[in-house]
């Protein structure tokens, strides 16, 4: 008998209408689009305008239809993981929140902060709780409202990120399909090159650091992008070694949308011709942990059952990791 694996049996995914584009931010800082197109591959990102609206109400619309395409009910979903940096509130977790708003009332749910890698890493938990047997309805969302924590007027930040929100399906399955081998590495210093100043338990919220500014995110770009680079490549690489897969074997490469250039070096290290790799930075910038979802959500009707997938991604913590799944369903 083939062992339960967690697949993903439906994705679901929301991004606010306001479009940011680079001719916008011209006019906001001291940028170009030349710029921006050729050191990020980032054309324009989606912001979540409106009084009182959080990363909650973007994962909500995810999650409604994730469950309205996979048709199960909310309440027969048992778990909700959710990946965010810009949770609504510092606690409670804005998995509780989500639940409560989107009517999942038999659920636990709780949050998992790993940045960018924080789609990957929930992805991970949700499938062990599945492959454990006790568990047969689990939700993994990436979500993040990044406009909640950029200095509209740092040009360094400002043009990367963007925000949106992504929900995927867990369920077992016994074919052979679904969620196969994690790599998942963290390094806590590399906190030093991308963290938010103030607003934790180390240094509170005051009047002083509001004024000066440490509620934003502060990012020392050329040492991340080296990290990113180095990070993502290696473990996208390592995964495929060790389950012997060649280029040849995956026919998709779901990578963190931080930088085109990362993407590019990532898929070189792999072998994968740019055909095989997910790209959606264009449209939507550095969505923190809700890339990897939206790219799922864009290309679900190009996704074959039996598809080999590798997931990559690189963010603050550092935290890193790639995921090899094999797709389980066609497109419906
Ligand atoms: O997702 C989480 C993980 N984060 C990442 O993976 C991000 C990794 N880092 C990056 O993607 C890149 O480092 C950035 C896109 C943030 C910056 O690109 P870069 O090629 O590393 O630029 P840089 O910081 O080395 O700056 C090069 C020049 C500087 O001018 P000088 O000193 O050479 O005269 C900057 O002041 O570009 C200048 N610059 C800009 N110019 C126009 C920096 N930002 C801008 C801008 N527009 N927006």
């Amino acid at each position: 008998m083939q062992k339960i694996t967690a697949a993903i049996t439906g994705v679901g995914g929301y991004v606010p209408e306001y479009k940011l584009t680079n001719q916008i931010l011209e006019t906001m800082v001291d940028t170009n689009d030349e710029w921006i197109r050729s050191r990020t591959g980032v054309e324009e990102r989606r912001i979540l305008k409106g009084e009182g609206l959080g990363s909650s109400d973007m994962a909500v619309e995810a999650v409604k239809e994730l469950c309205q395409k996979t048709g199960i009910p909310m309440d027969e979903i048992e778990c909700l993981i959710c990946a965010t940096v810009t949770p609504d509130m510092v606690f409670p977790a804005t998995a509780n929140i989500i639940c409560d708003k989107a009517g999942i009332n038999n659920a636990f749910s709780f949050d998992v902060g790993a940045a960018c890698s924080g789609f990957l890493y929930a992805l991970t938990l949700g499938s062990s709780l599945i492959e454990s047997g006790r568990y047969k309805k689990v939700i993994v969302v990436g979500v993040d409202k990044m406009s909640s924590i950029i200095d509209y007027s740092d040009r360094a930040t400002c043009i990367i990120f963007g925000d949106g929100a992504g929900a995927v399906m867990l369920e077992p399955q016994a074919d052979g399909n679904g969620v196969l081998d994690s790599i998942l590495k963290s390094d806590g210093s590399g906190r030093q090159f991308l963290h938010m100043k103030a607003g934790g338990s180390v240094k509170p919220a005051t009047v002083d650091t509001v004024l000066a500014k440490e509620h934003y995110v502060y990012q020392e770009g050329q040492s991340v992008f080296k990290f990113a680079v180095k990070g993502m490549a290696d473990v996208s690489f390592e995964l495929m070694e060790r389950n012997n897969l060649t280029a040849d074997d995956i026919a998709w490469l779901v990578p963190h949308q931080a930088n085109l250039r990362i993407i590019d070096a990532t898929a070189n290290r792999m072998n994968l011709p740019k055909e095989k790799v997910m790209i959606n930075i264009q449209k939507f910038g550095n969505t923190t942990a809700a890339t990897l979802p939206l790219c799922l959500w864009e290309w679900e009707n190009q996704l074959k059952k039996g598809d080999n997938i590798i997931l990559a991604a690189f963010g603050g913590g550092f935290t890193w990791g790639a995921t090899w799944l094999k797709w389980a369903y066609d497109p419906k």
